[in-house]
């Protein structure tokens, strides 16, 4: 029998998991199936225990899903524990392991795809949510001094206190930001979802900066906003949804795909 895998969320119906995995199987000849899995929202553990019973080999995990597979994980990787998140699972001998790519796929994305280097770059993180919290352990290994900006301050000052002995993480309000500039601004908000933009003061964007949105989709409020304000490059998230593919695949399978021509391929058929 083949190996097994999918991608579980809700809604699930616009992945393009399914495509991104079948993709790297032909590259790197792994014959596996992947397939997409909308589970009821109070269904995700019956769902993942199905898995497991029918001898699936791991699953991606995707919205809003990441908080509970964390949950059920036996054991996690040092990234899914930073992140208190799951979005790559492992079915071993009836035990279900844990691994979070998406800071990976994020930094593979700016650094190598972008060739923007983070190194004492400063960095602007929109957004204290779980999105933010998924990736703010990645940015601050790769040498970054950065400010996380939000809404609810509250929220901001919660996520940067676990940056409490290192300093190089600080909290703000949209407001306080008037007058500083970026090397990159990421939008970790779920603010493109509903095309709204944050409440974000002019001159934020240094020259050559990076202007990155998580969410996919060119045209986001966030990226017109950066190129308005002269942003020196822009990008959405399509380049990270790849890259956390490309993680979750290689821990799964042992071999690391190209990339690259599937980038290429996807942003053809946008
Ligand atoms: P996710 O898991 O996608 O991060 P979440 O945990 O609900 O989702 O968090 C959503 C984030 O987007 C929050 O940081 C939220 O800001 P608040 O905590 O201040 O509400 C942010 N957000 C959503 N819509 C926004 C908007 N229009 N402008 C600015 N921030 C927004």
């Amino acid at each position: 029998m083949i190996d097994r895998y999918a991608v579980i969320g809700h809604p699930i119906s616009h992945s393009k998991s399914p495509l991104i995995h079948q993709s790297f199987a032909a590259q790197t000849h792994q014959d596996i199936s992947y397939e997409a899995i909308e589970a009821p929202l109070d269904g995700f553990r019956a769902t993942i225990e199905r898995l497991v019973s029918e001898g699936y080999k791991g699953c991606n995990v995707t919205v809003p899903f990441k908080f509970e597979a964390f949950r059920m994980c036996k054991q996690l990787t040092g990234r899914a524990q930073a992140a208190q998140a799951v979005n790559t699972l492992f079915f071993r001998d009836d035990e279900i392991l844990g691994d979070n790519t998406d800071g990976a796929g994020l930094l593979t994305d700016i650094e190598q795809n972008l060739a923007c280097k983070l190194l004492f770059k400063k960095v602007l993180l929109m957004g204290a949510g779980g999105a933010a919290h998924g990736v703010i352990w990645q940015l601050f290994n790769a040498g970054a001094t950065i400010t996380v900006a939000n809404r609810n301050l509250g929220k901001a000052q919660q996520l940067v206190a676990e940056f409490a002995p290192y300093g190089t993480v600080v909290s703000s309000t949209y407001e306080a930001l008037a007058g500083k500039s970026f090397d990159v601004v990421v939008n970790a908000t779920s603010s493109s979802l509903t095309d709204e933009l944050p409440p974000l003061p002019d001159g934020l964007f240094a020259v050559e900066s990076l202007a990155y949105d998580m969410m996919y989709g060119k045209q986001t409020a966030f990226l017109k906003f950066a190129a308005a304000q002269g942003a020196g490059q822009l990008a959405d998230g399509l380049g990270m949804l790849v890259e956390q593919a490309a993680e979750a695949f290689c821990k799964w399978r042992e071999v690391r795909p190209e990339t690259a021509p599937l980038l290429v391929q996807l942003r053809e058929l946008e």
